[in-house]
């Protein structure tokens, strides 16, 4: 039978905090326990400030726990295209940041003891079809990464690849473990983590700011750092300057023993392995079958491509053990936002591009420093003002309130299903109850659940995921689970339910 988790929330065993139950002040209040905010509340009570932490869910139990854990420089074949796109200097910040990230987090997992199955090996990126890969270890090479031309058949995968770029001593990890790992010490440190405690809004309050959670609690601090994979609501307008992006994972036992390098194709359909340590030696896993949040009608396909992926290149039919689903936002010119946010008092970090455990371990630096009013070398290449001034960040609320609305009355149209009496255990959609449009499902354990499909951020319709029974918005990334609980995204309220 198939788990319906990651491999990595499935074998960790994450500490557990209570909600926030009264108001309190602190010097930071960081929003989000994924690596970027757990990394970052680290680094903060390391200098001695006091730090509370809210999460809306359980720590690490969203991105950053759903991800191939790979720490490294190499986040594909793209070195040559920001040499191209920004130039020799930003090119060098970016590789210079991510590699010495690759460090850090080696560092850290070994001076605070996180048992997370830390080793250090070679990451190959190859291509099957048109890229450019001498070009590619030509430039990552004179940026001073670990980067070498390499022979295909050195990466233990049995596929038909034409070239091959190898990074040596790059790290891979159980992300969920390090995450654990951090958070522990966060809280031996003297660190407060409060989760089911979703933030509703950050306001400036004083010289400081104040967080507003759901239940009607508030903290007030002299910064907020907002790590909530994309800023929640509208702030800073990042909704709408990012694209929110889904990719899949599953892990296999093979009947041989599995490619022991991490690799990556750099043409499409992305294929991301690594070894599964706690499958053995035959463990592999397998990241890919990505589509925008939202606009992939057959969400189950994204995971069989995978499966075939696997059966067509070992001959031999597979059964994942675990297999997952997660997204990442991503940028127009592929940097990340980090730093503060236009028109708020916030410090914000966004648009990983499905790198973050590198990346967000570069923001989190970046973050420390700018609460702490120090300088930061990445500060600049990262620069989360780039978005624009207020004013444009007003104008773009105002554009997308207009498509969500525009949207959402053309395509419930559209997708709406037959009747709430055909529905089958374990089976979702949008049905017709007495000429209403609901979003329902019925569980396993016969119970109905039924939403208003409709995204309480700005107003667009979702679309059923059966692949993850989640109500996904394809407009900016808002996930929702069958009983409307926000899951994911800028979305702060759940779902409604439909008048009786
Ligand atoms: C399938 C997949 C595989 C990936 N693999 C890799 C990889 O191998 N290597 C790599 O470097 N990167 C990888 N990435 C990218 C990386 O995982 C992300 O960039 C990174 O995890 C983002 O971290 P985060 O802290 O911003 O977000 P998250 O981990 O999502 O943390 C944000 C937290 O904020 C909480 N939150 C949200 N809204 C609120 C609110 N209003 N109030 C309170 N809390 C809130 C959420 O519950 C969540 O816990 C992968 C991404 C995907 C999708
Ligand atoms: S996420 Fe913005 S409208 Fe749904």
């Amino acid at each position: 039978m198939t788990i319906q988790n990651s491999v990595w929330l499935g074998t960790a065993d994450l500490p557990t905090y209570e909600p926030l139950d009264a108001d309190q002040e602190t010097d930071v209040v960081v929003v989000g326990g994924g690596i970027i905010g757990l990394t970052t509340a680290l680094h903060l009570r390391q200098e001695g400030l006091a730090v509370v932490l809210l999460e809306g869910g359980r720590i690490g139990a969203r991105t950053s726990g759903n991800t191939t854990g790979k720490v490294t420089s190499q986040h594909g074949a793209i070195y040559a295209a920001l040499l191209d796109r920004h130039g020799r200097d930003a090119a060098q910040q970016y590789a210079t940041a991510n590699q010495e990230a690759v460090d850090e987090v080696d560092e850290l997992t070994r001076r605070l003891g996180i048992d997370c199955e830390l080793r250090r090996g070679p990451s190959f990126v190859y291509s099957t079809g048109d890229t450019d890969l001498d070009r590619e270890a030509e430039v990552a090479r004179e940026l001073g990464l670990p980067a070498h031309s390499a022979d295909p058949a050195d990466m233990g995968l049995p596929v038909t690849a034409t070239a091959a770029v190898r990074f040596d001593d790059q790290v891979m990890l159980h992300p969920a473990r390090y995450l654990g790992g951090l958070a522990a010490a966060f809280s031996a440190a003297g660190g407060r983590i409060f989760e089911r405690t979703r933030v509703t809004d950050v306001d400036a309050k004083g010289d400081g700011v104040a967080a507003q959670t759901q239940a009607g609690h508030h903290v007030v601090a002299r910064h907020a750092v907002v790590a909530t994979l994309l800023p929640f609501g509208t702030l800073g307008g990042y909704f709408a300057r990012t694209r929110p992006n889904q990719s899949h994972g599953i892990a296999v036992r093979l009947p041989v023993d599995a490619p022991t390098a991490m690799t990556i194709s750099a043409d499409g359909p992305t294929r991301s392995t690594r070894p599964w340590p706690g499958g053995g030696p035959s463990g592999l896993i397998v990241v890919g079958g990505d589509h925008e949040t939202g606009a992939e009608e057959e969400t189950n396909a994204s995971y069989q491509g995978l499966v075939d992926w696997i059966e067509e290149l070992w001959g031999t039919r597979v059964q994942p053990e675990y297999r997952w689903s997660a997204e990442d936002y991503s940028t127009p010119d592929q940097l990340p936002y980090v730093g503060k946010a236009p028109g708020s008092p916030v410090l914000v970090a966004t648009g990983m591009h499905k790198w973050g455990l590198s990346n967000g371990t570069v923001a989190a630096g970046i973050l420390r420093d700018a609460v702490l009013d120090r300088d930061n070398r990445w500060s600049a290449l990262f620069d989360a003002g780039r978005i624009g001034d207020a004013r444009s960040v007003a104008k773009l609320v105002q554009d997308n309130l207009k498509v969500g609305k525009e949207f959402a009355a053309g395509h419930l149209r559209r997708l709406l299903g037959s009747g709430l009496d055909h529905l089958e255990v374990g089976q979702g959609g949008l049905y017709d109850l007495d000429g209403k449009t609901v979003g329902a499902y019925l569980d396993h354990d016969g119970r109905l659940h039924t939403v208003v499909p409709v995204c309480t951020h700005l107003g667009c319709p979702l679309r059923w995921n059966e692949g993850d029974t989640t109500w996904d918005c394809n407009c900016h990334g808002s996930r929702f689970a069958p009983d409307g609980a926000v899951l994911d995204g800028p979305a702060t309220k759940p779902l409604a339910e439909p008048e009786s």
